[in-house]
């Protein structure tokens, strides 16, 4: 979507001057010649930028500025006022304005003057998107795995990547790879310069999810002292995603068939419609037919998220992508810890195969780094599992526990600790801690039994 830029000055010239330049440039231009237009205008309208002449026929240009601020505290303008009159300039910026811009001046330099406006607007937007993410590591994009079943998935993906305004429901169990498939959709897509913004729709209170996600305007409730941007407004030309879509309560769902519908909603406590240009990802681990059928979930909206679907297989239906994706992990780990491990031993390969993966690839990833951190060899065995995985397999081989070797007390003993160290993610303090033991016994026993512990 271009960039939309206001152009507000008296002068018929100029106005034609200017717009004639910057529409050559790449943005859309709408024009005002007196401060009233130019307040009604925005209170209409959404833009990115306003060139503000502050000499106008019917108001005090700072007058219009703060006009402008009021209704849209983080529009960007540029003032343009007269040379030499560096109080006004000075005024301007006090109130607000982004910059100023002696008249006369150079087309040149007005050009990047905008263009530094706008892509600071750019990075205000992204680092309040890094924010929003936290900790979150650097996203993955690539899918992995040879099955049939993820080979669909993924031509599904780089088909979705080709039209960019198509919307998309993604549906699968809790770690199959959903938020992955998002990564890779917009990373691979047109939009791959603008935001992908985020939002688990199950994470955020009610009333807090509406005004992140369409923003608010001043004075919609107590709080709201001034404007705020939703992240409708800042995945602007890119992507949103829409975690645990089935949790959005009715009303929200209504805005968003809106928006789905005409890319137009409103801010909470807002008049004017705002445009946007978003393709709307969404995701679920739970069956939205059923929901629909049961009433928490409007049919309409469903129907139009239903267009484009992508089913996660889960990882027990894809068998043959295990032990691939866990040498995948493997290497991942042995880069990033500095690891030298080599794999996993056919035993241990075994006990992969035979497990049911409730958690899915999430899980298969988790395993793996523990094991990691406990196996001191170059090699995954069984016992670096965590109990689940091999309490599932003892219930398919009838009776491991005839194998006395197994019975022994340093055995059971080594394997017990090894689980709670897990559970613990490691943390020697808190293992000791719940096994009861002081932390340099417990130092001890790892190294008797050679458990190297991260
Ligand atoms: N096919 C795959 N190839 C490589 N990594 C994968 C694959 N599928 C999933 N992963 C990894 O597994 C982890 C879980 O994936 P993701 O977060 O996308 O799952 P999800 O479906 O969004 O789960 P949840 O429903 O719990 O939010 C991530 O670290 C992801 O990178
Ligand atoms: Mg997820």
């Amino acid at each position: 979507m271009k960039p939309a830029i206001l152009v507000v000055d008296d002068d018929e010239v100029m106005r034609q001057t200017l717009s004639d330049v910057l529409k050559k440039k790449g943005y859309a231009i709408s024009t005002a010649e007196t401060g009233g237009q130019t307040i009604s205008s925005v209170k209409e309208h959404f833009f990115d930028l306003i060139l503000l002449d502050i000499r106008l026929p019917d108001m005090d240009g700072l007058d219009v500025l703060k006009g402008i601020k009021e209704i849209e505290s983080d529009l960007m303008v540029i003032v343009m006022t007269a040379y030499s009159d560096v109080q006004t300039a000075v005024m301007a910026m006090k109130s607000g304005a982004y910059d100023y811009i002696d008249k006369p001046f150079e087309l040149e330099e007005l050009k990047i003057l905008i263009q530094k406006a706008l892509e600071t607007q750019n990075l205000k937007n992204e680092i309040r998107q890094l924010r929003r993410q936290g900790k979150e590591k650097h996203e993955g994009i690539e899918i992995f795995g040879n099955s049939p079943l993820i080979k669909n998935v993924m031509e599904l993906i780089e088909m979705i990547s080709q039209t960019p305004r198509t919307s998309v429901l993604i549906q699968g169990e809790s770690g199959t790879g959903k938020e992955l498939a998002v990564n890779a959709i917009h990373y691979r897509s047109k939009r791959v310069n603008k935001p992908l913004m985020k939002i688990n729709c199950s994470a955020i209170p009610e009333n807090l999810l509406e005004t992140e996600l369409f923003g608010y305007e001043k004075g919609a409730f107590t709080d709201a002292k001034g404007t705020k941007k939703g992240l409708f407004e800042l995945a602007n030309g890119g992507t949103i995603f829409l975690d645990e879509i089935a949790e959005m309560k009715s009303y929200l769902q209504t805005k968003l068939l809106r928006i789905l519908e005409n890319q137009r909603f409103m801010r909470v406590g807002g008049e004017r419609e705002i445009v946007v240009d978003v393709r709307i990802i969404a995701a679920t681990n739970k069956d939205l037919s059923a929901l629909v059928n049961g009433g928490q979930f409007r049919k309409d909206l469903y129907y139009r998220l239903k267009v484009m679907v992508i089913e996660m297989p889960p990882l027990r239906e894809r068998m043959e992508d295990i032990l691939p994706l866990g040498n995948l992990f493997i290497e991942e780990n042995n880069k990033e810890l500095g690891k030298n491990v080599t794999g996993i031993s056919e035993a241990a390969s075994e006990y992969l195969l035979n497990y049911q993966w409730p958690g899915n690839v999430r899980e298969l990833k988790n395993i793996i780094e523990r094991a990691m951190i406990l196996s001191n060899g170059k090699e995954i065995l069984p016992d670096h599992f965590p109990i689940e995985l091999r309490k599932g397999q003892m219930e398919g081989l009838e009776d491991r526990t005839s194998d006395t070797e197994d019975l022994a007390l340093e055995t059971v003993e080594k394997k017990h600790i090894m689980d709670v160290l897990m559970m613990m993610d490691g943390n020697k303090s808190k293992t000791a801690r719940m096994l009861g033991i002081s932390r340099s016994t417990l130092r001890e026993k790892l190294k008797k039994y050679s458990i190297a512990a991260a």
